[in-house]
């Protein structure tokens, strides 16, 4: 990952810096160089360590950490100070800012706030675009009813992405009643969402990882409850919160949702980058389509998010083509997926990913190359943002294989 941020924290407060500490060495944008619990020392290890960051919790002593501010700012005027307390008083937070500090942190630090002030501080020194470097690439995936395939492609694609060495990614599953995407990756997770949920507050990024199951691919895996009545007990807010802590650790999100577009779904739909909406070529599910399309549009930023997915193309005769399927749908189809039962079946069985049971197989590169326009798409959006864009970019490249004829 590029635009590592290296970090020292001083703290004299076991318990605090600890927390901060845990939360910073989860995260794969930033890199602990250093860590003090003493103020008076603080300077010397800045010295010698020449940290992008210096963190400077002031609580403990608000005076000493102010002068600290002041000295790092003659002795290392390159390391950004970022500091935390629990004060909210404002001639604090001024005295703080004019000393020198960057930005002002409320203990117990928020993901999302610390999450920011990195990014504004890397944007800083990097310039523009830093922050996107990091972001993490939010996928989800739903279907156009039931049994379309959109567990296959989920799971499929996240294995795919983490073959990537350079990728961390993780999959969740929102189907919370009948989720089975820890049946496609043979595991027997200790944790599910609901155990991740009701434990968000407490968590932090190392435990977090701990909760996940690992699959021998390099995924991570948030299984659905075991219990059907256990689904109740995770709250929109709760899921968001959920979804933000694994937004931070990980460079790629794929979530698998159900199929009842319930509140949930919603949340996971509005966290997405790309939807990936699944459907075949029959009526029913066109219809549907249509009608999940018309509900996107109600909610800003959703319909444009979409894409169509075709999946069993070529399943048998009688089915709609794709060009009657398109008008029928009023949009693009993004990419196809051909039918393969005999050899979906032996992964869903044997629980192997494709890439692993199957490499050769037209559904495998037709996912495989699904994730490079995927991963382009995302390339050229960082490139545009950071204002070097060059025409034709992805639009060159979706001539790939499973794209969709016009
Ligand atoms: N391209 C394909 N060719 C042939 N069979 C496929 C293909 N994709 C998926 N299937 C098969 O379709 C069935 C349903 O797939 P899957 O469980 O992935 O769908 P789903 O949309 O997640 O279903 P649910 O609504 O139950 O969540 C499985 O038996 C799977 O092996
Ligand atoms: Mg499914």
């Amino acid at each position: 990952m590029s635009n590592v941020l290296r970090l020292a924290i001083v703290d004299p407060s076991d318990n605090s810096r600890n927390a901060l500490k845990n939360m910073l060495l989860g995260m794969d944008i930033v890199w602990l160089e250093a860590e003090c619990s003493r103020f008076e020392f603080f300077a010397d290890v800045v010295g010698q360590t020449k940290p992008d960051i210096g963190v400077v919790s002031i609580d403990s002593n608000p005076e000493k950490g102010l002068k600290l501010i002041e000295q790092m700012r003659e002795i290392a005027p390159e390391c950004a100070v970022l500091v935390v307390s629990s004060s909210t008083d404002g001639q604090l937070i001024l005295k703080a800012m004019r000393a020198g500090a960057k930005e002002f942190l409320a203990q117990p630090v928020k993901v999302e706030d610390l999450l920011h002030a990195l990014d504004r501080i890397s944007v800083a020194k990097y310039g523009g675009g830093g922050g996107n470097s990091r972001s993490c690439q939010v996928v989800a995936v739903c279907g156009a009813t039931g049994g379309v395939g959109s567990t296959s492609l989920a799971v499929n694609l996240a294995c795919m992405l983490s073959a990537e060495q350079k990728n961390s990614v993780v999959l969740c599953d929102l189907d919370l009643s009948l989720g089975d995407a820890d049946v496609f990756l043979d595991t027997i997770p200790d944790y599910t969402l609901v155990d991740v949920a009701q434990n968000i507050t407490r968590l932090d990024f190392t435990l977090l990882k701990r909760s996940l199951t690992k699959h021998s691919s390099g995924l991570y895996l948030l299984p659905r409850p075991v219990q059907l009545q256990d689904a109740s007990l995770v709250s929109p807010e709760d899921l968001t919160r959920v979804l933000g802590l694994l937004k931070a650790s990980f460079t790629h999100m794929i979530l698998d949702l159900s199929k009842s577009y319930n509140a949930l779904d919603m949340v996971a739909l509005r966290s997405a980058k790309d939807i990936l909406l699944v459907t075949q070529l029959d009526l029913p599910c066109l219809r549907n389509v249509v009608r999940l399309m018309m509900s996107f549009n109600e909610v800003e930023g959703l319909k444009d998010k979409v894409k169509i997915i075709v999946n069993r193309v070529g399943l048998d005769s009688g089915q709609i083509s794709l060009k009657k399927a398109q008008e029928t749908m009023g949009r693009e189809i993004y990419w196809q997926l051909p039918n393969d039962y005999k050899t979906m079946v032996e992964v869903r069985n044997n629980g192997v990913p494709l890439i692993d049971q199957a490499p050769r197989a037209s559904i495998t590169q037709a996912i495989s190359t699904l994730v490079d326009s995927l991963n382009n798409e995302k390339a050229a959006g960082q490139q545009a943002e950071d204002g070097d864009a060059k025409s034709g970019g992805w639009l060159g490249f979706l001539g790939g294989k499973g794209k969709a004829k016009k």
